[in-house]
């Protein structure tokens, strides 16, 4: 018999809802807020206010473009965090709602296991996914994580920043350089025009797994900061060389950790997961090193590296599957509880 799951996202400024069915993906519909442009942040508040008025919309959108009816589906999986309480709160409340509508189980959805688990969508049924085990550099706005996937229902936190994620470091620093938020996207694109040894920035010694970012952020502001007394129109002079060797920095400092973890567990198998995932320079690094090292290497379309409700779908099919499912007297978590 198939299972046809719904998915709904809701953890930060993306509204997204998707339909699963038996791992083949057939509708993705995601909601992104304009709003948060003119303050340079997502502000928690509006956030959660354009959720509210997204979600009915939405969902619609998505099970009409599955080309289903709304009574096919078998349970609704939904964000339950972490992410931004408010905005969280939308997505959990709808889907209590939903799931009491149409009397299907709930199945509460870690949004990390998320992007863990994104590669496991399918768009034709012979689409290859990954074998376990496998390890996944999962690299976000709030996340810089090394995770041994075992099984869909057992992953180990190797390693995780101690300080600001890998997206945190190229957003702050484009910050630095004037850039709209969030930079990395800008960083990216100047980054492919730039001389990537040009500057060198401080990188962290820190042992086992972990990351650090801050020690490379200062080391950023301060370079900056004492070129401009010199040369007010440094920045600007300099923006695609600066952005490159930027960006070479922080791949090295994921890739110098990311060998290290292979090498500690023998795995054969690499992905990558999340918003930073969508980078030109770190898709491209974990494809040559796999290639180099004999290792397959799963790299997110990018479309699933940022925030979707696909992800939660497919995590939320496989829990569903296991007849995990969750009460309705269960309320959000605003962060990390693995
Ligand atoms: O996973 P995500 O959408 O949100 C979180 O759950 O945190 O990740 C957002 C992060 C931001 O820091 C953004 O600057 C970064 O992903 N990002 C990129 C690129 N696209 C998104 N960083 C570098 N290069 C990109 N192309």
């Amino acid at each position: 018999m198939s299972v046809t799951i719904l998915g709904i996202e809701s953890s930060c400024d993306d509204t997204s809802a998707a339909v699963i069915r038996d791992g083949l993906l057939l509708s993705n519909v995601i909601a992104s807020q304009s709003v948060h442009e003119e303050y340079g942040g997502v502000v928690p508040e509006l956030a959660s206010r354009a959720h509210q008025q997204n979600i009915v919309p939405v969902v619609k959108a998505a099970i009409d473009r599955a080309g289903i009816d709304k009574h096919e589906l078998d349970a609704i999986a939904f964000t339950r965090g972490p992410g931004l309480l408010g905005s969280l709160l939308v997505g959990t409340s709808f889907a209590k709602g939903m799931s009491l509508g149409l009397r299907v189980p709930m199945v509460d959805v870690n949004h990390l296991h998320g992007h863990v688990l994104s590669h496991f969508i399918r768009r034709e049924p012979d689409d290859k996914v990954p074998e376990y085990p496998f390890l996944t550099l999962l690299v976000s706005g709030g996340n810089s994580q090394l995770i041994l996937v075992r099984d869909y229902n057992d992953m180990e936190i190797l390693g995780a920043t101690i300080d600001d994620a890998a997206g945190e470091a190229f957003d702050k620093c484009a910050k630095v350089m004037g850039l709209p938020y969030p930079g990395g996207p800008h960083i990216d694109r100047l980054a492919a025009e730039g001389d990537a040894s040009r500057f060198r920035f401080a990188k962290p010694h820190i042992p086992g797994l972990d990351y650090s970012f801050s020690g490379l952020k200062t080391s950023f502001l301060y370079t900056l900061r004492d070129a401009v007394k010199s040369d007010p129109g440094f920045i600007e002079s300099n923006r695609a060389d600066l952005a490159a060797s930027l960006q070479r920095t922080i791949i090295e400092i994921l890739m110098d950790k990311l060998d290290k973890a292979v090498r500690q567990t023998g795995v054969t198998t690499v992905a990558i997961g999340g918003g930073v995932s969508a980078n030109s320079g770190v898709r491209k690094a974990v494809a040559d090193y796999c290639e180099t090292n004999g290792l397959t290497a799963f790299i997110p379309e990018r479309v699933f590296t940022t925030d979707n409700a696909a992800m939660v779908a497919i995590a939320g099919y496989y829990k569903y599957l296991d007849k995990r499912f969750c009460g309705y007297d269960e309320v959000p978590f605003a962060r990390v509880i693995v």
